[in-house]
């Protein structure tokens, strides 16, 4: 199989290039990357040469870039996206090019050149907020970031191809995942990385917001199970059954460093934020998959790479990023603050 993987270069597609290098001998895998703040060559480094692996920069936006890389394919799975919902917030425009304009792009190009199978990474932010129970593939879509929105909009035009153009469309919708080489502006780096240097972990709100946590081998073992035998035009979410509060959390994070919980700093709410988000996961079981790691292994997996690897993050903390921190917090605040009343 001759295999696009766009967004390889970020922190899932990175793991799902590698796996499958790994595990299917005979696929070919092409990684198209634009290189945003969030990609990473180094993320890449130890297939690169490989010779069944080749990585091409560009954007999905552009259509001739993509054009070009899907010639010869069969199968599309596309990583690519603006991931951060706290950056959404501050800038949606940018979800909406890459997140919504970018996967029709795709979806043309994967029509036109008769791919046989393309899949969408989406997300369990689709479902919204979950006050009770667990969301269900054909519970409707209720997203409330921009984020959110974006990745719901993707999977319309993906149901739109399949009905209309009777492309083989697949979407995973994956929980919060978890695991090496993941940006640090997202929680679990956040605060791992913070805790090693003694600096505040940053708490939203009241932090007991609830996340359900998926090994990132996990997922990616999801994705290719899909891939693979997944029935085209369906969704199917992705979740470990591992629900649990931000502030337990960090808690967690600060045992396994040995560092004293007085660094859980609380912080002013994202706006919107969702309360809780939860996943029936009867249907990706039923295709045989099972998440092989609990919580505390995944956990404690994360925290031994950050610690062993601070030639990756400390270079990303210090330089941009640590700009767009700074503005994030600079911008919470003055979005909560309250409003003057009008005369
Ligand atoms: P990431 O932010 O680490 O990486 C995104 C990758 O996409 C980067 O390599 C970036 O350079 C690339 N990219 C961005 N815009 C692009 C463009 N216009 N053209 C080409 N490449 C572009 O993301 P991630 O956390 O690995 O998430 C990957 C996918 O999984 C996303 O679609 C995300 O919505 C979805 N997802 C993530 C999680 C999670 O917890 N991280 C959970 C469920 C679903
Ligand atoms: O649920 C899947 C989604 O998980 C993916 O689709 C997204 O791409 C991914 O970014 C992630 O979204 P979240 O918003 O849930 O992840 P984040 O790591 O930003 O936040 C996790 C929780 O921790 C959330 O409730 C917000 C909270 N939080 C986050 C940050 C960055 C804090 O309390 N403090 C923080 O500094």
């Amino acid at each position: 199989m001759r295999l696009l993987v766009t967004g390889g270069a970020g922190f899932i597609g990175s793991h799902f290039v590698r796996w499958m290098l790994a595990h299917e001998p005979e696929t070919r895998v092409v990684v198209l990357d634009k290189l945003t703040y969030a990609g990473n060559p180094a993320n890449l480094a130890d297939v690169a040469r490989d010779p069944r692996y080749r990585f091409v920069l560009g954007d999905i936006c552009d259509a001739a870039a993509v054009d070009a890389v899907v010639a010869g394919c069969d199968a599309i799975v596309n990583f690519a996206a603006e991931t951060h919902v706290d950056r959404s917030i501050l800038d949606p425009e940018a979800f909406i090019r890459t997140d919504v304009v970018g996967i029709h792009v795709l979806l043309e190009a994967a029509r036109r050149q008769g791919v046989r199978r393309f899949l969408q990474v989406s997300t369990d932010e689709v479902y919204g907020d979950v006050a009770v129970g667990s969301s269900q593939e054909e519970a409707p879509l209720r997203p409330r970031s921009p984020y959110a929105a974006s990745k719901a909009s993707a999977e319309l035009f993906l149901q739109a191809y399949h009905v209309t153009y009777g492309l083989a469309t697949l979407a995973t919708r994956g929980s919060n995942t978890l695991g090496p080489n993941q940006y640090p502006e997202k929680a679990v780096p956040l605060f791992i990385t913070n805790a090693i240097d003694d600096q505040p972990l940053p708490i939203y709100g009241d932090g007991r917001q609830v996340r359900d946590w998926l090994y990132v081998e996990d997922h990616c073992e999801a994705i290719r199970l899909v891939l693979e035998r997944g029935t085209p035009g369906e969704a199917y979410n992705v979740g470990a059954g591992n629900e649990r509060e931000n502030l337990a959390v960090a808690r967690d994070i600060l045992r396994l460093l040995g560092k004293p919980e007085s660094l859980i700093q609380h912080v002013p709410d994202r706006p919107g934020h969702d309360r809780r988000y939860s996943l029936d996961t009867s249907k990706i079981r039923a295709l045989g998959w099972r998440p092989r790691y609990d919580f505390e292994t995944a956990l404690a997996r994360t925290v031994e790479w950050y610690v062993a690897n601070e030639h990756w993050w400390r270079p990303i903390k210090s330089g941009e990023y640590r700009a767009y921190y700074l503005r994030n917090y600079q911008d919470r605040e003055r979005l909560l603050a309250p409003q003057p009343r009008r005369a």
